[in-house]
């Protein structure tokens, strides 16, 4: 087995046990998160009315179904068959297809926008300028990019999440890190916004979300 398919394969693993409580656990995410409602909406209106938009890692595509709610035409991709069970029951209606993101079928230049909503957080650090540069190739020139992380250097590892006999490292990365893998990859950043950990969330490190554009 190569490395790629180490990390994949666990990963996939991971979210294959846990996603109906993933789903369940996370339901009321945006009510309880305002400023993600608020980048959401201003991300939606920065794309407008034109081109597809894919949410790459969609897990239960509580974002894909935001999306589509504010008006984008928005497919989610995720490698976890489980979590794509939930994301059809949840959003009926709209496309998700299984695969990896570093590997996407989509013609260069064919999409409009690419949001990768906490979904990198288990691509290992050397994979990250691949994976970049996966999404500049899908995206057309213009197009824009939302990327979602935790700020951080140590990873977390979670283990036996909602008692499921299941391991991952969440990988936690530095605002500034990423924005310059961004821009090595062609795009052009358009902003940064670092928020400070809610407890009230059971958060330990601040939230990271950045625009960028192709
Ligand atoms: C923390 S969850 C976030 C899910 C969703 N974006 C959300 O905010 O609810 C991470 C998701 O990314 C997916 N994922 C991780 N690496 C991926 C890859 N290389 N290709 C496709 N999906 C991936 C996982 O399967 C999982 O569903």
């Amino acid at each position: 087995m190569t490395d790629t398919q180490d990390f994949l394969t666990a990963t996939r693993t991971f979210y294959d046990a846990i996603a109906d409580d993933y789903a369940a656990h996370f339901q009321e995410e945006f009510a309880q998160r305002p400023l993600e409602e608020v980048l959401l909406g201003l991300y939606a209106r920065m794309v407008g009315g034109g081109g597809v938009v894919a949410d790459l890692g969609c897990g239960p595509g509580r974002v894909t179904g935001r999306l589509a709610a504010l008006g984008l035409e928005v497919f989610g991709l995720d490698l976890s068959a489980s979590m794509l069970a939930v994301a059809r029951r949840e959003n009926p209606g709209l496309r998700f297809v299984q695969g990896s993101m570093l590997e996407l079928e989509q013609a260069d230049g064919s999409l409009a926008g690419v949001v990768c909503w906490y979904s990198s957080i288990h691509t290992p650090t050397d994979r990250l300028p691949a994976l970049f540069a996966e999404f500049h190739r899908v995206m057309e020139p213009g197009g824009h990019l939302l990327l979602a992380f935790q700020a951080g250097e140590e990873p977390r590892r979670l283990e036996r999440p909602f008692g499921h006999p299941v391991t991952l490292d969440f990988l936690r990365r530095d605002p500034d890190a990423m924005a310059q893998l961004l821009t090595a990859a062609g795009f052009t950043l358009v902003s940064r916004t670092v928020r400070e950990p809610e407890e009230r969330l059971d958060e330990k490190v601040p939230q990271a979300f950045l625009f960028a554009r192709k």
